[in-house]
């Protein structure tokens, strides 16, 4: 009777062994995964609903399946290619510019594949939302439904922005095609149709033709979202385009751009130009263009190396104009060019 409990206590703790070993087997393989995770991770991801096709594809069948052909494709997939750096697509898309990313992160992403960089190891990833999209990556394309096409639609046209990683500081956006609705002709209002950036407090409104502008926008930095301990895609930035004017062809291309504090405009510059000449000119500024309301801003003009004053002069003799306010319209554009010093 004694032998037999105490044989059958053994058999217990032998399968108990067992049982631990084979958990921790399990549990062992899961950590691996994880690791794997973590480690696409490492170039700014959201995981999404990749976690769900992950364990599949770490349980044998995607990732490294032993004596492939392909492992070493797969394993050269994972690489992170230097830094995100912006890269011109080489094929299948024109006035784009992408990020360099492995082709595995380029699809986890949702981006779109425009040829080879980094030697080969990468390629050039473009991203592109339209309206109810959400921008994640740096260098993301806003456009207006049916691009290139014109958009004769009505209602809103909206995007969230989340930033990329906690240290984004500024957005910039560069206006490669912008085209909708004028302002109110009395008013200078842009009331019908109007593209606003962020939210009460923090907002700037424009309607009209502007090809070629470019914003910075500071994104908020309240005590808010300091206390909510800001991660990354944390805090979303509203992007939104009203379509409210009738009969109106629309058509809009924004790259927005997520700018760290290395690379963020000096403080309160809502335009900021780094180079030694350019135009600078007031939105809307366009043949039957009025100037905007409610626009106070600054442009600011990078000092370049060995300059020490600026020539600006107006491009057009009727295109610089300012008058006493109370309905006179005040607009303008002119050249500016940096002078090398002379010392
Ligand atoms: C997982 O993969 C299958 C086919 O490979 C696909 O149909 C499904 O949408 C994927 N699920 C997720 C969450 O990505
Ligand atoms: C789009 O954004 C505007 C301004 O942020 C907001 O008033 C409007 O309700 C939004 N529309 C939709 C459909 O989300
Ligand atoms: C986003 O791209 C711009 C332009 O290439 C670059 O200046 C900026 O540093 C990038 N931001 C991040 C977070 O990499
Ligand atoms: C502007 O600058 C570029 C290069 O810095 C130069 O080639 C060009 O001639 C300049 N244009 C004018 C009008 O000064």
């Amino acid at each position: 009777m004694l032998f037999n409990t105490f044989s059958f206590k053994k058999l217990l703790a032998i399968f108990v062994v067992i049982l631990v070993l084979v958990c921790s087997c399990d549990s062992f393989k899961i950590k691996v995964k994880r690791k794997v995770q973590d480690f696409r991770h490492v170039s700014g991801n959201k995981l999404k609903d990749y976690s769900e096709n992950s364990t599949d594809a770490a349980s044998g069948r995607g990732f490294f399946p032993p004596g492939s052909i392909f492992t070493l494709g797969k394993v050269l997939n994972f690489f992170p290619v230097g830094g995100e750096r912006e890269c011109q697509p080489s094929q299948g898309f024109t006035a784009r510019s992408g990020i360099c990313l492995n082709p595995y992160d380029c699809r986890q992403r949702d981006g779109r594949a425009g040829g080879d960089c980094a030697h080969g190891l990468g390629v050039c990833c473009v991203f592109e939302v339209t309206c109810g999209g959400t921008v994640q990556n740096n260098l993301t394309y806003f456009m207006s439904p049916g691009f290139p096409e014109l958009w004769g639609g009505r209602g809103d046209c909206n995007v969230t922005i989340e930033k990329a990683h906690a240290g984004i500081m500024q957005l910039r956006i560069d206006f490669v095609h912008f085209s909708i609705g004028q302002p109110n002709r009395a008013t200078g209002e842009c009331d019908e149709d109007v593209m606003t950036l962020g939210e009460e407090g923090n907002q700037f409104k424009v309607c009209g033709q502007n090809h070629g502008q470019h914003i910075y926008h500071t994104l908020s930095t309240d005590t808010e979202a300091r206390e909510a301990d800001e991660l990354a895609g944390h805090r979303r930035t509203q992007l939104s385009v009203a379509a409210r004017g009738s009969l109106v062809p629309r058509l809009w291309l924004l790259k927005i751009a997520q700018m760290p504090l290395a690379n963020a405009a000096p403080h309160q510059c809502k335009q900021y130009f780094t180079a030694d000449n350019g135009t600078i000119s007031t939105f809307n500024f366009a043949i039957n263009g009025r100037y905007l309301a409610d626009h106070q801003y600054q442009a600011c003009v990078r000092r370049s190396a060995g300059a020490c004053s600026i020539r600006y002069a107006p491009c057009a003799p009727r295109s610089f104009r300012i008058g006493p306010g109370g309905g006179v319209q005040t607009y303008g554009a002119g050249e500016l060019h940096s002078h090398p010093s002379l010392g």
